[in-house]
């Protein structure tokens, strides 16, 4: 499906979003994990060539770090979009192309020529007449005998500010208004932001997305990977392992992928030994010391209990032990949460499994090593 030999397709799992979408009652879905599973692998690489080869329209967007506001974002894949082409191709030309001025493909409501926009200018409030230029465009997008599929990826980016709500609002009713044209995939690697968006109460999205699972990959990935690496170097790797290295490194795709290219550099280099150098890597490379230097005695005590695994770290004990560690009376609960919810809001902390954890089990383990209890 895509030219990647290092991919590994999740086929089933494609198969199986794509047909709740177009076969079953679902017109919304949302997938949260971590950072760093693999979300917008699966997208880009599974979901969207299925779809396509299937005949569906395709459009994806980011909104993860995004320079642009998510309006911005937005307009631009949807212009895109209306582009010639395979979707891979235009995935690929995306970043190219962001420049600050878009030309609009049809004039904006009330205007009679074309316009071209500034995007750079759309960091406040979204005005009115480009949410109902953006309804027009999905209208046109949205393609009556195969659904068009819309992947809109970290989408608790949207529920950050005050001033996207407009935006979240004219979404769904332009979804809401094309219920068996348009179709749409949610990611996000906040369940808390995600929350804020689909669960609270009031949230425009609210009760309309059915959630599913991206599963943790296994074995058959682990074979996948020596199969690959064989190919392109003649080596065989040790299954055990590199078994035993897929569960060191919390069998994540990311980290894994990391061991693989190391060890491909570095034919010297046995599996443990890889492992140790990519652990030391990571931390290096996703900032793990200046991470932990950064946060407040009290985040960094509770991202402590974090990870060893509490995850009510407002408990009483909880707070005891910390202020033990804190070398003063124990936080009030107040206080704990206080500091869950910038820790969340700095991604490192979330609840996907219920109880509040530490996203990244890889900085779990590099404060377990190097920080006192
Ligand atoms: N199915 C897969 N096959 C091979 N590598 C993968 C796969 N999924 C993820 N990866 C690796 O993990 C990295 C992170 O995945 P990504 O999709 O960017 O995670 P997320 O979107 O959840 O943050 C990818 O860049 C890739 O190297
Ligand atoms: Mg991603």
């Amino acid at each position: 499906m895509t030219e990647d030999p290092w991919h590994f397709e999740r086929r089933e799992l494609a198969t199986r979003t794509l047909s709740l979408l177009t076969k079953g009652p679902a017109q919304a879905l949302t997938m949260f994990a971590p950072r760093r599973t693999g979300k917008t692998e699966f997208l880009i690489k599974d979901l969207a060539p299925l779809a396509e080869g299937k005949g569906h329209r395709v459009i994806y967007a980011s909104f993860w770090q995004a320079p642009l506001s998510p309006l911005a974002v937005l307009l631009h894949a949807l212009e895109l979009s209306l582009k010639k082409g395979k979707f891979s191709d235009r995935i690929r030309n995306t970043a190219l192309v962001l420049a600050p001025k878009l030309r609009l493909s049809a004039p904006i409501p009330g205007a009679k020529v074309e316009a071209e926009i500034d995007l750079t200018a759309l960091d406040k409030k979204p005005p009115s007449e480009l949410l109902l230029y953006m309804d027009d465009l999905l209208e046109r997008l949205a393609r009556k005998r195969k659904a068009t599929i819309l992947m809109l990826d970290e989408v608790q980016e949207l529920a950050k500010s005050p001033n996207n709500a407009p935006l979240v609002a004219a979404l769904r009713t332009s979804l809401d208004k094309r219920s068996s044209r348009l179709k749409a995939v949610f990611t996000g690697s906040s369940r808390e932001g995600l929350a804020a968006m689909f669960g609270a109460r009031q949230a425009p999205f609210f009760h309309f997305a059915t959630p599913i699972e991206l599963e943790t990959l296994g074995r058959p990935f682990v074979d996948h990977l020596i199969k690959i690496f064989k190919k392109s170097s003649c080596r065989t790797l040790n299954r055990t392992e590199m078994l035993t290295a897929f569960e060191r490194l919390h069998a994540n795709p990311f980290f894994f992928r990391n061991l693989i290219e190391v060890l491909l550099l570095d034919t010297s280099l046995g599996i443990e030994e890889a492992v140790e150098r990519v652990r030391y890597r990571i931390a290096a490379e996703l900032g793990y010391p200046e991470t932990w230097l950064a946060l407040t005695p009290v985040q960094r005590a509770v991202a402590g209990l974090l990870a060893y695994g509490v995850d009510k770290p407002f408990s009483q004990s909880s707070r005891e032990a910390m202020a033990t560690a804190l070398g003063e009376s124990a936080p009030s609960p107040a206080r704990v949460q206080a500091a869950l919810r910038k820790l969340n809001k700095l991604g490192l902390a979330d609840t996907y499994t219920g109880g509040w954890a530490l996203d990244d089990p890889e900085f779990s383990a590099w404060i377990k090593e190097t920080q006192k209890p």
